[in-house]
């Protein structure tokens, strides 16, 4: 027997108020059904002398998310949304969107269609459209600066930020916020609106001052995400003052359908889902968190603070610990710093500031952490230094209390062996600064038990990062391509490149910062130290790069001692380039043999790319990253890979494959000696094969 498809849209009538249920989980996305009901339930309910006022609402946890992503790789299929808010504005009788859970891009524009829009106190509303590469494409870039003047539409748009409803009330692009249950509400609403129309279409655009729309579009520019669509938002915007409303919403829609086919939206929706795919372990599917009320934290450096403020801000009690008053004092410094900064900033009121650093337990003794459900230990980067931490820890923990390290490159399993618990240690790679950084390894040791694991990706929520899972490996994810790429870098130096043509080429790319400038920042002693644990290991007839141990040795570690790769004059934070560093690298070719030449951006481009590709394949063998996003979403959020690319192997997937397989042989042959070729065809097709 033949089952019929049920309308995601469902109409449930309560005297003459028709509410219009949208019920398509988990999301209530704008999926082709939905539109179809939404469209088809509006023009009844429109010549239904029965109904007087129509009220929008969403099922579930949510009003409506916006469009599906999911459908935006191919055509889109009638009827489209603007047909849906023709029909709402056409409708004589007042229609209400309420509004809980969150109302974003189409769903916040049909919003912006009805007559009146209520939300419920933690609601969030915005237009997040240019994250994901596209302009709103269904009369939002016009109706919203009619209810907030030009300027401030430019710079809730451009940065598609969420809106939650007090402050969206504030702004006048929702009329109320009400308590209780939003039906409820609505239901009271209604009964007591004026039946009138209130077409945003139909208002002026409220002037902005030629200052304010002066910073606006200078702040939209600012470190945009996808530039294409923000310069075009503007323009959009723009019009809404220049054109008449409905040439308008056609030059919108138009340069909405033409970004959503560009190469840099569908980076960032193939972004947009593998940064949820990666939370998901399926052979850990049933294991349940432990609950974590207390955390404790060992060491208060660049990393501790960060990660204790990371806790503090969720709310967490935090115990940190430090191995003397001076280190101690030094940590606490930074924190306050931060929460200082925070105040001043406007990002927090002091009386939250104080909130959060009363949940802060300082203390040498470790003994403290008997409480503590989860401890995360970031001591120096040395691998007898941790184990003895962590035998000292698992002698105080409480049973079940899990033991994690913020390791950068060291072996999960080695710290976990020492412990009377390794299937409660894990990594937990925290990047810098940790507060801010939204990414988070978590590094999953052979004996870690699901629940553990389990623990972690809730603990990431919880703290608000973004968690990929990796297993144990020499750097895991992120820093074993990172030093593949900078390595490569170093050889080019040797080559003929000088630092500043490298680091230029890769920004050229959209590389938040070059390698050299990224070392000079994060201190060259972590990488010389890093290579001289690691030369043991080396083939001696391999080629390695010597620059960089010439500018330890000189006692150039980058910008804390004024020098590295380039020189830092009078304490400044932008290096300029060093006569000296370029004659020290002249001199390591001519000792090499090395006939220097010179090399193109893109040649320095293709050579770097081709490296984080190759050793991304390589660890995917190994089975250190679940699946070639994962590698993306890690190189995005956590070394400054330009998300509108879509992460190095996203990158690869859309270029023509023999381009790829000829940067590939450059890199073999340039490498030489030991180059390991990973199996980036099969990764490639498997990228391919998702799309
Ligand atoms: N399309 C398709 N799937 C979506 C989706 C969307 N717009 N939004 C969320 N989902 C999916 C997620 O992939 C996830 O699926 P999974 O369970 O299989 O992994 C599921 O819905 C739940 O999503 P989250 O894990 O993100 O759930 P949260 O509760 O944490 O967050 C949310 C809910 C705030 C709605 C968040 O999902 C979100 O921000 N979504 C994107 C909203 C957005 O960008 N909308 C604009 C779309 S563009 C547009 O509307 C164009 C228009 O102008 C024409
Ligand atoms: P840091 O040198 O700034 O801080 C380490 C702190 O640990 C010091 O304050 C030291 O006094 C303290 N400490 C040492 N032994 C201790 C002990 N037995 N008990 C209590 N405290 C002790 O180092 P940083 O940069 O914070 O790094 C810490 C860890 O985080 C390292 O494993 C590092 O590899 C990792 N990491 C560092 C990143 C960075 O960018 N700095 C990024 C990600 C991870």
């Amino acid at each position: 027997m033949a089952t019929q498809q049920v309308s995601p849209v469902r109409v449930e009538r309560e005297d003459d108020i028709a509410f219009v249920v949208i019920d398509n989980p988990p999301v209530n996305a704008t999926s082709q059904p939905v539109r179809e009901g939404l469209l088809r339930e509006i023009s009844a309910l429109a010549d239904d002398a029965g109904v007087s006022t129509i009220v929008l609402i969403g099922a579930g946890k949510t009003f409506i998310a916006g469009a599906d992503i999911r459908e935006f790789d191919r055509p889109l299929r009638d009827p489209q949304v603007p047909a849906i808010i023709a029909a709402i504005e056409k409708c004589e009788k007042p229609v209400v969107a309420a509004i809980h859970g969150a109302a974003l891009g189409g769903g916040f524009e049909i919003a912006l269609a009805c007559d009146d829009r209520i939300a419920t106190p933690d609601a969030v509303v915005g237009l997040p459209e240019v994250t994901l590469g596209v302009i709103p494409g269904a009369g939002g870039t016009q109706r919203l600066p009619r209810l907030t003047g030009v300027a401030t539409a430019i710079e809730l748009i451009t940065s598609g930020r969420r809106v939650k409803a007090p402050e969206a009330q504030r702004l006048g692009i929702i009329d109320g916020v009400v308590s209780g249950d939003i039906r409820e509400a609505a239901r009271r609403h209604a009964r007591h609106l004026a039946k009138r129309k209130r077409r945003l279409s139909a208002l002026f655009v409220p002037v902005s001052s030629d200052e304010a729309l002066k910073k606006a579009i200078e702040n939209a520019n600012k470190g945009a995400r996808a530039r294409t669509a923000v310069k075009e938002a503007i323009e959009a915007i723009q019009n809404s003052e220049r054109l008449p409303f409905g040439e308008a919403c056609v030059v919108e829609r138009a340069s909405f359908q033409r970004l959503r086919e560009s190469e840099e939206s569908a980076a960032l929706r193939y972004l947009f889902f593998a940064e949820r795919e990666a939370a998901r372990i399926p052979d850990i599917a049933d294991a349940v968190a432990r609950p974590i009320a207390a955390v404790g934290v060992l060491g208060a450096g660049t990393m501790g603070s960060g990660i204790a403020v990371s806790f503090l801000d969720a709310g967490l009690p935090v115990t940190l610990i430090e191995q003397d008053q001076e280190a101690l004092d030094r940590g606490l410094e930074r924190i306050h710093g931060i929460y200082d900064r925070g105040v001043q900033g406007g990002r927090m009121t002091s009386q939250e500031a104080e909130q959060r650093l009363h949940q802060l337990r300082p203390t040498l003794d470790l003994k403290q952490l008997v409480q503590s459900d989860l401890v995360i230990e970031a001591v120096f980067e040395d691998m007898a230094i941790k184990q003895s931490v962590f035998r000292e820890l698992d002698a105080v923990l409480k049973g079940g209390a899990i033991l994690a390290s913020n390791t950068s490159y060291l072996n999960i399993d080695a710290l976990a062996s020492v412990t009377s618990r390794p299937a409660d240690v894990l990594g937990l790679h925290f990047f810098s600064p940790a507060n801010i950084m939204r990414l988070l390894e978590v590094v999953r040791g052979a004996a870690t038990a699901g629940d553990v694991l389990t623990t972690a990706l809730a603990v990431a929520k919880t703290i608000r990062k973004l968690p990929v899972i990796a297993r144990v490996g020499e750097g895991f994810i992120g820093n074993r391509i990172y030093s593949a790429y900078r390595i490569q870098c170093e050889l080019m130096l040797e080559e003929g490149a000088y630092p500043d043509e490298v680091d230029s080429a890769m920004t050229a790319f959209g590389l938040a910062m070059g390698p050299f400038a990224v070392g000079d920042l994060s201190g060259l002693d972590i990488s010389w130290r890093t290579r001289q644990r690691l030369a043991p290991t080396r083939d001696p007839k391999a080629r390695f790069p010597q620059v960089l141990d010439r500018l330890c040795e000189a006692g150039r570690f980058g910008q804390k001692t004024g020098a590295g790769w380039y020189r830092y004059p009078d304490g400044a934070r932008r290096g300029t380039v060093d006569p000296e560093v370029n004659a020290m690298i002249d001199k390591v070719s001519a000792e090499k043999g090395i006939t220097r030449r010179s090399f193109t951006a893109e040649e320095i481009q293709w050579r770097a790319l081709a490296t984080m590709i190759n050793e991304a394949a390589l660890l995917l063998a190994e089975g250190i990253a679940a699946r070639p996003s994962d590698v993306d979403v890690v190189l995005v959020n956590g070394y400054g890979f330009p998300p509108q690319k879509g992460g190095p192997l996203f990158w690869a997937s859309r270029r023509p494959r023999e381009q790829v397989f000829q940067a590939l042989d450059v890199l073999a042959a340039a490498t030489g000696y030991g180059f390991q070729r990973g199996g980036v065809e099969g990764v490639i097709e498997n990228l391919q094969k998702r799309e």
